[in-house]
């Protein structure tokens, strides 16, 4: 196996670049990328190969990439310690995924949780494949990498399992070439719902005003959404799963992700108080970490070049190793070399 001389154990993380980043995304994965980035070999990744498998404007698709990494790095993820990447930007993801998808047994895609949920949605002519292939694609980004941990939510669990039985089958018929990930449970990792539906969890497509804060909003704008949350008509400001009071608790879970206090700590400093200040508080320290994201964000964005030479390091640092992978793999799998 090529263990590609890992120094520490490695870790690989995606976002896809469709719509704009939330502090969903912010609470429930960039933070935690940050926290890792010292203890471990990080690599984070702008999955574009992911959003096309729903449909996307050519310029969105370009301009979101852009500046989702450029979010990446005024959230804290130092391009100096972690490698930062666009995903198509190395044919190796696309390659190797195909030759998964060719592995992937089909019963095994047709009962994802995400694809059963999004195939029912839409009638079969209007969704692409891609949709169904997709876990393919995610296990070749995490195996291109040898990647021992992946920070992911709940609703990505499956897929790493499919990446895992993917990889030993691969092992099994071939001899040993990838090494089997698990899933990095972050220590606060916070899933956040929306704002305007607490029991969904917050999309970075969803077009309702009310739904998202998103990490560019202005921030009078962000935090008028905080003070329009749907709340219910209980009073007591209390941690809770019971489905009536997943407003409040939506709201106390992001001001936990954001000040590390604990329940107890939150729910005694709110005893007195009403669902207005909770929200204002909330709003509050929303406001305090995205201020000086957007300053890191509009400085980066405006050093000519910068960003470019970002990415054009993440990838031939991120290549180097894909492309060693993707050639035992073909290798494995009895491809012809190039002579
Ligand atoms: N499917 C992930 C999501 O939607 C994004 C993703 C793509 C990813 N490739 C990955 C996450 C590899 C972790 C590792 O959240």
């Amino acid at each position: 196996m090529t263990e590609t001389l890992k120094t520490k154990p490695r870790v690989l993380s995606g976002i896809q670049p469709s719509g704009n980043l939330t502090i969903g995304n912010y609470l429930g994965a960039l933070k935690q990328w940050v926290e890792v980035q010292q203890e471990y070999d990080c690599f984070y990744c702008v999955v574009d190969l992911h959003a096309i498998t729903t449909p996307q404007d050519p310029a969105e698709l370009r301009q979101k990439s852009r500046e989702s990494a450029a979010i990446y790095i005024a959230s804290g993820i130092d391009p100096e310690i972690s490698t930062i990447f666009v995903q198509s930007q190395i044919p190796a993801h696309s390659e190797l995924a195909w030759m998964l998808t060719c592995m992937a047994p089909l019963g095994w895609l047709q009962r994802m949780t995400q694809f059963k949920d999004k195939a029912t949605k839409q009638a079969q002519d209007s969704i692409g494949a891609g949709l169904l292939n997709y876990p393919a694609l995610m296990a070749a980004d995490i195996l291109l990498y040898h990647a021992d941990l992946v920070p992911v939510g709940d609703d990505q669990r499956q897929h790493l399992e499919f990446t895992r039985d993917l990889a030993q089958r691969f092992n099994h018929l071939y001899g040993e070439t990838f090494t089997l990930p698990q899933v990095m449970t972050p220590k606060a990792g916070a899933r956040v719902m929306g704002l305007d539906n607490p029991t969904a969890k917050m999309s970075k497509s969803e077009d309702a005003e009310n739904h998202a804060v998103f990490l560019l909003d202005d921030l009078s704008r962000a935090r008028k959404k905080f003070m329009r949350a749907v709340t219910d008509s209980h009073r007591e400001i209390r941690f809770s799963d019971h489905p009536d009071r997943a407003g409040i608790n939506n709201l106390l879970t992001i001001y936990q992700a954001i000040t590390n206090e604990s329940t107890l700590d939150i729910e005694t400093g709110f005893a007195d108080k009403g669902y207005g200040d909770l929200k204002k508080a909330v709003a509050e320290s929303v406001a305090d970490t995205l201020a000086p994201l957007q300053k890191k964000y509009f400085e980066l964005m405006d050093e000519a070049g910068y960003l470019d030479s970002v990415l054009k390091l993440g990838r031939e640092k991120a290549a180097a190793i894909a492309n060693d992978t993707l050639k035992l793999a073909q290798d494995r799998m009895g491809f012809l070399p190039p002579s």
